[in-house]
């Protein structure tokens, strides 16, 4: 399927401002469609449920691959007919999630969780990814603060961050860093101007 739309990922760790940040370019910029991971489509929607639920037992591996299986479906169903349709799409997360979260973060190795997800998007790439940086604390304190983040908790988000850096130097041509702890308004301005000039 031939693609004209762009595909623009935000990226960064739980309360680092991603939502926020796609729901403002949303208001923004009309024309685009916002999606979510893991989510975005009916089956996938009801993967995101099992991955969030607290009572289920989730094996790291099992994990990686439920989160890749979200993920081929909402590439398939949406997002591929979205871009070929010449349409801009948000996405709260993708791929470098799972290389950071289930790759560094539960140690399964970045390389190992890039090649289940070449297979799972078909080699759908973002054409930008806004990475929005905060520091692990900051991200707890973020999302809600009704549990203080245990010792293994610390680690595994400064794991999930230095990849996340890591993948940010890597790749500048397709990563932008924003500073997470700007205010929303700032962080929003700053994503419209290098929207504006991916265009
Ligand atoms: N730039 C910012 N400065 C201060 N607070 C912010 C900023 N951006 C978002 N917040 C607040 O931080 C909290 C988390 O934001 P948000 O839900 O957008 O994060 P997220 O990255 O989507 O998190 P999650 O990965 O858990 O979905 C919200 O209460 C939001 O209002
Ligand atoms: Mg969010």
């Amino acid at each position: 399927m031939a693609r004209s739309g762009r595909l623009i990922a935000v990226e960064g760790i739980d309360g680092a401002g991603k939502t926020t940040l796609a729901e403002g370019i949303a208001a923004a910029l009309p024309d685009v469609t916002v999606l979510r991971e893991p989510g975005g489509a009916v089956l996938s929607e009801r993967i995101r449920a099992l991955v969030k639920d607290p009572a289920l037992e989730v094996d790291p591996r099992a994990e990686a691959l439920l989160y890749a299986a979200a993920r081929a479906q909402l590439v398939s169903e949406k997002l591929l007919p979205l871009l070929a349709s010449g349409r801009t799409v948000i996405l709260d997360r993708f791929v470098d999630s799972s290389l950071a979260y289930q790759g560094a973060g539960r140690g399964l190795g970045v390389e190992e969780i890039a090649e289940l997800n070449r297979f799972a998007t078909a080699g759908l790439t973002a054409d930008l990814t806004l990475y929005l940086r905060v520091d692990p604390a900051v991200g707890a304190a973020r999302r809600g603060g009704e549990d203080r983040l245990e010792q293994e908790g610390e680690a595994f988000f400064s794991a999930v961050v230095a990849a996340y850096d890591a993948l940010a130097a890597k790749e500048r041509d397709r990563y932008v860093v924003l500073d997470g702890t700007d205010p929303p308004d700032v962080v929003l301005a700053t994503a419209l101007t290098v929207l504006k000039r991916l265009q």
